[in-house]
């Protein structure tokens, strides 16, 4: 199996992370007639798989440094088709919820550990691409959750709609058996022959993997002096800590999953008629967070990070400002309703081209090796937490104080991402992990 099969293996837990977050939003309307929701209980539900990502990315770093990366993916494939069923079958809210919670965990562990597991398969020169296809595969699921939700569009659909998540989970289950565990995982473990055995099967050339696992393991001694180093500097190093979960809470606040999940309750209130003209409107804009993603990808290593994240910000920004507009204005369906689904498409693309890939690149990037883990996880939390804060008070705040204004205080919470941005994220396109935390050591 060669490393780019075994990575869209992988990558399957991208898929179910889309998949799982997006098919919300098509089942929303016919859960809230099946179990007569509140605003507020349509907004815990669909919270609770992400307070579930929240705790499942907390844990997700350890039990991988312990069990290493395979296991750990192999249970959360059991665990994605385990929610699945229970969701599709909840005779009640209450095991509708544990379904979720379920999936939730699935979903947190997967977003930290497939870049994570993709980094380490990864021979070096093709990384950024190699972990990047992880953020196509979390749009394509969110399309493909949205697709689903177009086809089955009847009121007791909303069961196959969650239940078909075990589908992916099944796959990544069964992919999982067959790939390789991380070499640099069992590098770091001492298992050296196995991990000369993963590289193999990998890289194929004999001669590619035995210089590999020789850089690794000088790299594994590097890091074991640079762990030293570090524990010393810790309470110096908080640029980067600061940065990494600075741009996950910017990437969440600036309310990308308000679209993502509550797309057709924002096309019905522009005056969108049916639930399925409505979902089908929603497909739409995931086409364009798919394609403008490989958009992205396409630029990431020639234009760089930086100009991606503020040319995606400040589109973001604008795109808000037309549509807080539009609701502000108000008028009748027709006009009203192109006027948003044309913002929510440019604000969609906007993100697709800067923060959604951006910021998982960046903090796969930006720690210094010997907190990479602890760094990465602190983020990922930080991101699970702030889509949390934002799903629960989306609603509350459209019931509060109407679209127009919600969707202006996203617009400021965008400006001020680039604020950040422009004084704080360090450019890392063309350099090496190694020269990145030289950097940092410069400017401390
Ligand atoms: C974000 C998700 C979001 C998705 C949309 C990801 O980078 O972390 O919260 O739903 O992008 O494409």
């Amino acid at each position: 199996m060669s490393q780019s099969l075994i990575a869209l293996v992988a990558a399957l837990g991208g898929l179910l992370f889309g998949y799982d977050t997006g098919v919300i939003s098509s089942a929303l309307p016919f859960l809230k007639q099946a179990f007569q929701l509140s605003a507020l209980m349509q907004g815990v539900l669909t919270s609770v798989a992400l307070g579930g990502a929240a705790i499942g990315a907390i844990g997700a770093g350890w039990l991988s440094d312990r069990f290493g990366r395979r296991p750990v993916i192999l249970v959360v494939a059991a665990i994605f088709v385990l929610g699945g069923v229970v969701s599709a079958i909840a005779p009640v809210l209450s095991v509708l919820i544990v379904g979720r919670v379920l999936v939730g965990a699935g979903i947190g562990v997967a977003s930290m550990l497939t870049p994570i597991y993709l980094a380490e398969i990864a021979a070096p020169a093709g990384r950024g691409a190699i972990v990047s296809l992880n953020q196509l595969m979390i749009t394509i699921g969110i399309l493909v959750s949205y697709l689903v939700g177009y086809v089955l569009s009847y009121d007791a659909g909303w069961r196959w709609m969650l239940g078909l998540g075990a589908v992916p989970g099944l796959v990544l289950f069964c992919g999982m058996l067959t790939v390789p565990e991380s070499p640099r995982w069992l590098a770091g473990h001492g298992r050296n022959d196995a991990a000369r055995a993963a590289l193999l099967r990998l890289r194929s050339d004999p001669a590619v993997a035995d210089a590999e696992l020789a850089e690794l393991r000088a790299d594994l001694h590097k890091e074991a002096h640079v762990e030293r180093r570090a524990q010393l500097a810790a309470q110096r190093n908080y640029k980067p800590l600061i940065i990494g979960v600075g741009l996950a809470i910017i990437q969440q606040v600036t309310g990308i999953n308000t679209v993502i999940y509550f797309a057709p309750a924002i096309f019905k209130a522009a005056g969108l008629g049916s639930n399925s003209a409505t979902i089908l409107a929603t497909a739409g804009i995931g086409l364009v967070n798919v394609v403008m993603t490989i958009v992205a990808m396409r630029l990431v290593d020639r234009a760089g990070r930086r100009p991606l994240l503020l040319t995606g910000l400040a589109g973001m920004a604008a795109s808000l400002c037309v549509l807080g507009t539009g609701f502000l204005l108000g008028g009748s369906g027709g006009f009203l309703g192109w006027i948003t689904a044309l913002s929510l498409a440019a604000y969609v693309g906007f993100f697709a081209v800067g923060l959604g890939p951006v910021f998982w690149l960046l903090i796969s990037e930006i720690f210094p090796l010997a907190t990479r883990g602890q760094g990465t996880s602190a983020a990922t939390f930080a991101n699970w937490g702030a889509n949390l804060a934002v799903a629960l008070t989306f609603l509350l705040l459209i019931d509060g104080v109407g679209a127009g204004l919600t969707f202006f205080i996203y617009a400021v919470f965008s400006l001020g991402g680039f604020v950040f941005t422009w004084t704080l994220v360090p450019e890392t396109r063309g350099k090496t992990l190694e020269q990145i935390e030289a950097d940092w050591e410069r400017t401390e």
